[in-house]
């Protein structure tokens, strides 16, 4: 059975808790999308992990970093250590595709450089150089793993792109790159990922037609999709499970479940440039963060705190076809003043849907609010449904009603086991 795990938000919904969980009756979890700007925290009996490469699966099962992930290759091998320390095993366990484009120090440079020089429209990216490494992906300038096996080939490789991005990179102020230093580096990362590169295409096809059970783990969040998001607030890839086509080879068909998570509130991590309507500010916004430690697990930087926005599930679920709901961090809302919930955006008094507008409209749009009580029993320890205060049953099932999806999934701790599964 083929499964994927989704952001329903805009990232840091939760997703590794649910995956890790999910992963236990996995034969492969596989991450097809996205790169070390992804930051998915995994709490079980090894520790704590913050992943940024590797699926979260790892633990309980074989992890593949398919061909549309873009690979940071220090932030891979430190990972693998980490992993290694705690007793995880990689040989056999952990693949990498020979396809995947790799993150140069000068994507990391260009990045900072170019997203700077938006002023404050700009997309506060994780600096991580995702939007670079993509654009020369798409532009056929890129650098794959399988150049990084060839030697000669990389160098030629390495050699045209450092003449092009040292003059880029010189001419807005900053230190030109060393190819030597650059080639040293990299031949030695290559030595190291070699046993784990494979075609993950084979792996991934022939372990469908054995009937395994493959779980696709969704990086980032559908409103950071490059197309559908809250563009130009976003990041470079797709997010939509159909990827799992162009950034797997896997055909979408095969598809059973579609499992959408969301916080139930919501998170951006930006320095306020993008639109966020239901953002709360003042002392409840900073109450929330700090009760639900919401800083970026890649970055560190505060997220924004918003309310539950259903205009917005209900797009995710339109364009994603997701069939399974996930709310993460119930606990979280246990003795606020009051709970809201956003049912729909009005605009000019007029009401609109999201892809109505642009990011620049959606600034200006008015949420209509439900407003619902809060209970003040701690959750962490229930772990059947109808042990749930009454008032965060009426909050999930009216999300529910709204969205069209039931809630299998609630998270009411930090922790693999707390949570409900109905
Ligand atoms: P980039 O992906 O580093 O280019 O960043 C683009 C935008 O997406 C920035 O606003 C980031 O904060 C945001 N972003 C990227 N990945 C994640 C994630 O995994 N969680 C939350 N925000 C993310």
């Amino acid at each position: 059975m083929v499964s994927i795990v989704i952001g329903a938000q805009w990232g840091d919904e939760g997703k590794g808790k649910i995956v890790d969980l999910l992963s236990k009756k996995s034969d492969y979890t596989v991450r097809f999308h996205g790169g070390n700007n992804a930051g998915h925290t995994v709490i079980n009996k090894y520790g704590t992990f913050k992943m940024h490469l590797i699926p979260s699966g790892i633990f309980s099962s074989r992890a593949v970093i398919a061909n549309g992930v873009v690979l940071d290759l220090p932030t891979l091998i430190q990972e693998m250590t980490d992993l290694k320390k705690a007793g995880i095993k990689l040989k056999k366990r952990l693949f990498i595709s020979q396809r995947c484009h790799l993150i140069m120090p000068y994507h990391r440079i260009l990045d900072k450089i170019l997203d700077e020089a938006k002023g404050s429209r700009k997309t506060a990216t994780t600096g991580r150089g995702i939007g670079p490494v993509h654009s020369d992906k798409v532009s056929y300038n890129g650098i794959r793993i399988t150049d990084l096996l060839n030697k000669p080939i990389f160098e030629e490789k390495l050699g045209v792109a450092l003449t092009v991005k040292n003059k880029v990179i010189k001419a807005l102020g900053e230190k030109e790159l060393d190819f030597k230093e650059i080639n040293k580096q990299f031949s030695e990362y290559g030595e190291i990922i070699k046993p784990y590169i494979t075609e993950t295409y084979t792996l991934l096809n022939n372990a469908i037609k054995q009937n395994k059970n493959i779980l696709f783990e969704g990086a980032h969040g559908i409103f950071l999709d490059n197309d559908w998001g809250t563009y130009p607030f976003v990041s470079a890839s797709s997010i939509l499970p159909s990827n799992i086509a162009q950034g797997a080879g896997v055909n979408p068909k095969y598809l059973k479940n579609i499992i959408a998570v969301a916080k139930a509130y919501a998170t951006r991590v930006d320095n306020g440039e993008c639109p966020v309507p239901t953002e709360i500010t003042g002392e409840l916004g900073n109450f929330i963060r700090e009760k639900g430690h919401e800083y970026g697990a890649t970055t560190g930087r505060p997220r924004r705190i918003a309310w539950f926005d259903v205009e917005l599930l209900k797009f995710a679920k339109e364009i994603t076809g997701f069939n399974q709901l996930a709310v993460t961090k119930i606990d979280m809302l246990t003795n606020l003043p009051k709970i809201k919930l956003c049912t729909g955006y009005r605009l000019n008094g007029k009401k609109i849907n999201y892809i109505d507008v642009d990011a620049e409209a959606l600034r200006k749009v008015t949420p209509i609010y439900e407003e619902f009580d809060s209970w003040s029993q701690d959750l962490s320890k229930i772990r059947k449904y109808q042990n749930l205060p009454r008032n965060a049953k009426k909050y999930i099932e009216r999300i529910e009603k709204l969205v069209g999806v039931k809630a299998k999934y609630i998270s009411v701790g930090a922790e693999r086991e707390a949570t409900i599964i109905r």
